[in-house]
This record gives structure tokens, C-alpha cells and sequence, in this order.
């Protein structure tokens, strides 16, 4: 799958976007080195400080199916004039499981920057950091 094609999925996810309150739909799609997608999208919440962004359904769906390594990238796609890079919880999430995971931030336009997620949490707090 192409990184553009990955995008695509990402942005194809805002029709599900619950945002009433910052009406700013964010789609992901977590692409596995076999081929694997897992998309999600941001879930708000009356109490603002619940909400879940995309990229943390995403993972959730993929753990939840068993699939926790062999992760190659994720697209996160925006509607603003920003990339829509993720947040520090997104990043701290994503670290637990591919530290060295290809980060696609997609906004409004379609343009999109990358970097790897651990450029984005440098010394990152994971596993090895408890020994594990
Ligand atoms: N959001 C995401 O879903 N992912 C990000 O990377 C950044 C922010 C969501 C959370 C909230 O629903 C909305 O975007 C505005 O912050």
C-alpha cells in the first residue's frame, strides 16, 4: 500500500468523527508490515477531557485484535493548514508498541509531512524502560 493510499483511508474515516464540540474531524489508518489496516477516528466527549483522538482508536482496535507488533506506519489526516501531527498521549501510546513507527501527518490539502515516531518522543519512556 502506497503512503498516499494510506492517506486516503485516513481522511475516508471523518465521515465517522464524532466532534460536536471542536467540529475538527482527525481520521488515522495504522498500516502492518503484512498488509494490515486499522483505521479510527476522534470520539468527543461532553467531558472535553475523555475524548479519544484517532490515532488511539486505532491502536486500541489493532491490540485488540491481537495485532501488536509488525506495525509500519500510521496516517493521520486533518482538515487544517497544520500536518495534523499527534498529540503527546498519541505519541506516548504509539511508543509503548513501534517506537520506530512511520509517522504520515496529512492536512486539509492532502500534503503531508513524515518522521518517525521516535524523532517525535526522542528518549521516549517505553518497556525497556522498566526493564522489560
Ligand atoms: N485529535 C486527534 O484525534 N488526533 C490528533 O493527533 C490531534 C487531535 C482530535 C482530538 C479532538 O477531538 C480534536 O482533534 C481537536 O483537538
Amino acid at each position: 500500500m502506497t503512503d498516499q493510499e494510506l492517506i486516503k483511508r485516513a481522511f475516508e474515516m471523518h465521515q465517522f468523527s464524532y466532534v460536536p464540540y471542536s467540529q475538527f474531524p482527525v481520521g488515522a489508518a495504522l498500516l502492518t508490515e503484512d498488509g494490515r489496516v486499522f483505521t479510527g477516528c476522534n470520539v468527543e466527549n461532553a467531558a472535553y477531557g475523555s475524548t479519544i483522538c484517532a490515532e488511539r482508536v486505532a491502536l486500541g482496535k489493532a491490540v485488540s485484535e491481537g495485532c501488536r507488533e509488525g506495525w509500519a506506519a500510521i496516517a493521520i489526516a486533518g482538515r487544517g493548514e497544520d500536518f495534523c501531527w499527534p498529540c503527546g498521549a498519541c505519541r506516548q501510546m504509539l511508543y509503548e508498541f513501534a517506537p520506530n513507527l512511520r509517522v504520515l501527518a496529512a492536512r486539509g490539502d492532502g500534503q503531508y509531512a513524515q518522521a518517525r515516531l521516535c524523532e517525535l518522543l526522542p528518549n521516549g519512556f517505553g518497556p525497556k524502560s522498566l526493564n522489560m
